[in-house]
C-alpha cells in the first residue's frame, strides 16, 4: 500500500461513518440548513438529500452513509460492488437492485417473525460474504473443544456469548470501577489532559498529539508527511480535517462517540448515563477475565462495558452507530493503565471497527495544564478544491 493510499485509508478509518472520501453530497452535508442555523434540529430525510432513494425513505439522511458502511461490512465488499463510481444514484449494477430487494426481505422477516424487532440483519445471513453459505461446514481440524463445552467460545467477540448472568450487579461494578480509577473526587479534579504518543495502523507508526479539556473537548493531530490529520470535538460539534481536503463534519452516532471519547470524567458519569444497566456475565478479553455490563440509554444504542475481574478497571468499551439496517460497532480496548495525579489512565488503547483498527500508545502525559479553548475551534470553511476521486 503506498503512502497516498495509506493516508486516505487512515482518514477513511478515523471518519469511518462520516461522508466518505468521495465527492458526493459533500457540499450539501456541509451547508448549514436554515433549521440548523435557527438552532432547531429537523433531520433531513434520505430522499430529501439523495436522488434515488426507494427503500430507505424516511431514514435520516445522516444515516445513509453509516447504512452503506453496514452493508459493505456485512457483505465484505466495497462500494463499487453495487455502485458506479461517482454516480451513486445510478441503478446500473445488478447487486444494487438485489440489495433493495434484500432490504425489503429483511424488513419483512423481522416484521413477520420477530414482532418488528430488528433481529435478522444482512450480517445474519451474509457474515462478511456476498454469497451466504447454506450448507453446514464439515469439521476441518481436530476439535479443540472439550465435550460439553458450548460452541463458539473460541471465536471472536460476539455479543450474545458472555456466560450467563453471573457476577455482581452492574451498579456495583461501575462503582468499583470509579474506585479503582482513583475515586470520584480525584476523577472530577482532572480538567485537562495533554498526551503525546504514536498511532499504529496498517503497519505504520506515526506521531500523534491529543488535547482534552473539560467539558467534553478533545482534539487529536496525527502528523503525516502531507500535514496533520485532525479529529476534533468541541463539546457540541465534531469535525475531521485532512490536509488538502475540505473539512468534514461529524453527524449522528459519530458525535455521540466523540463525546464519550472526550469525557475526562467518563467513569463518574456512567451511572447517570444509563437508564438501566445489567451484568450479562463474563468474557475473556486478552488475558483478562472481565465482567460484561450493558448500559441502556434513552433514544440511543446501548453501551457495553467490560470490567477487569481483578482490578475493576475498564478493559473494553463497545458502542454502536445507528443505521437503517443494523448497528455498526466501535470497540475500544484499554490497556497499560498508569497512575497520574491519583487517577488511573490508560496509556494504550486500540480502536476497532468493521472498516479497520488503530492503536494509540501514549509516551508523555500531563494533566491539569492550561489548554487554550481556541485549540478546539473549528477553522473557517475553506472553498472546496477541484473534485477529487481519492479512494
Ligand atoms: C450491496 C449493495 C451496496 C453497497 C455495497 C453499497 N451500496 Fe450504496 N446503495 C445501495 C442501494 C440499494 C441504495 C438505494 C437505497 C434505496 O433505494 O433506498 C444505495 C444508495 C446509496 C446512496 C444514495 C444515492 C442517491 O443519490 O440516491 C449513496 C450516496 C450510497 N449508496 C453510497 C454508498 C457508499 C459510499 C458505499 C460504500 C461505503 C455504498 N453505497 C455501498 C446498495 C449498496
Ligand atoms: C435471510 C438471509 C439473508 C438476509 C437477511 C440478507 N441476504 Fe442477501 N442474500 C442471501 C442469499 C441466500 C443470497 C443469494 C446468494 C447467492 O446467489 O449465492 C443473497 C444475495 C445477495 C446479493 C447478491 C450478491 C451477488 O453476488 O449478486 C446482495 C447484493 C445481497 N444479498 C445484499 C443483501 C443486503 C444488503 C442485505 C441486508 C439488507 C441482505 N442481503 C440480507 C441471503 C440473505
Amino acid at each position: 500500500m503506498n503512502l497516498k493510499r495509506m493516508h486516505v485509508s487512515l482518514v477513511a478509518l478515523l471518519m469511518a461513518l462520516c461522508a466518505p472520501v468521495i465527492g458526493i453530497g459533500k457540499s450539501r452535508l456541509l451547508t448549514p440548513t436554515p433549521a440548523r442555523q435557527a438552532g432547531v434540529t429537523v433531520p433531513k430525510k434520505a430522499e430529501e438529500q439523495f436522488k434515488n432513494i426507494q427503500v430507505l425513505k424516511g431514514t435520516p439522511a445522516e444515516q445513509v452513509f453509516p447504512t452503506m458502511q453496514f452493508i459493505t461490512a456485512s457483505l465484505g465488499v466495497e462500494c463499487e460492488f453495487c455502485h458506479v463510481q461517482n454516480a451513486f444514484d445510478k441503478d446500473d449494477k445488478k447487486p444494487k437492485q438485489t440489495a433493495r430487494k434484500m432490504m425489503e426481505m429483511m424488513f419483512a422477516i423481522n416484521k413477520n417473525n420477530f414482532d418488528g424487532h430488528r433481529e435478522v440483519t444482512c450480517y445474519s445471513c451474509h457474515r462478511g460474504n456476498a454469497h451466504p453459505v447454506a450448507i453446514p461446514a464439515v469439521i476441518a481440524d481436530e476439535p479443540l473443544r472439550k465435550p460439553g463445552e458450548p460452541h463458539g467460545m473460541e471465536s471472536g467477540p460476539n455479543p450474545g456469548e458472555a456466560k450467563n448472568n453471573e457476577g455482581p450487579t452492574a451498579e456495583h461494578l461501575i462503582d468499583k470501577y470509579v474506585q479503582a480509577a482513583g475515586g470520584e473526587a480525584a476523577i472530577q479534579k482532572v480538567n485537562s489532559r495533554v498526551m503525546k504518543g504514536t498511532i499504529d495502523f496498517g503497519g505504520m507508526s506515526l506521531p500523534i498529539d491529543i488535547y482534552a479539556k473539560d467539558p467534553l473537548k478533545r482534539i487529536s493531530f496525527t502528523h503525516m508527511a502531507e500535514g496533520d490529520n485532525i479529529t476534533a470535538f468541541d463539546g457540541r460539534e465534531g469535525w475531521l480535517g485532512m490536509s488538502g481536503h475540505p473539512l468534514r463534519e461529524m453527524h449522528g452516532s459519530d458525535l455521540d462517540g466523540a463525546a464519550i471519547d472526550a469525557d475526562l470524567h467518563l467513569a463518574a458519569h456512567l451511572r447517570q448515563m444509563f437508564s438501566e444497566s445489567r451484568t450479562e456475565g463474563t468474557e475473556k478479553i486478552g488475558d483478562h477475565d472481565a465482567y460484561v455490563v450493558v448500559g441502556q440509554r434513552e433514544g440511543k444504542p446501548p453501551i457495553r462495558l467490560y470490567f477487569d475481574k481483578q482490578t475493576g478497571l475498564l478493559v473494553r468499551l463497545v458502542r454502536f452507530g445507528e443505521t437503517a439496517l443494523g448497528w455498526l460497532p466501535t470497540q475500544i480496548d484499554y490497556a497499560d493503565y498508569r497512575d497520574v495525579d491519583g487517577v488511573k489512565v490508560p496509556y494504550r488503547w486500540t480502536l476497532a471497527r468493521p472498516s479497520g483498527r488503530f492503536t494509540i500508545q501514549v509516551n508523555e502525559l500531563k494533566q491539569n495544564v492550561p489548554v487554550d479553548d481556541g485549540r478546539f475551534a473549528k477553522p473557517p470553511a475553506t472553498p472546496e478544491p477541484p473534485k477529487n476521486t481519492a479512494r
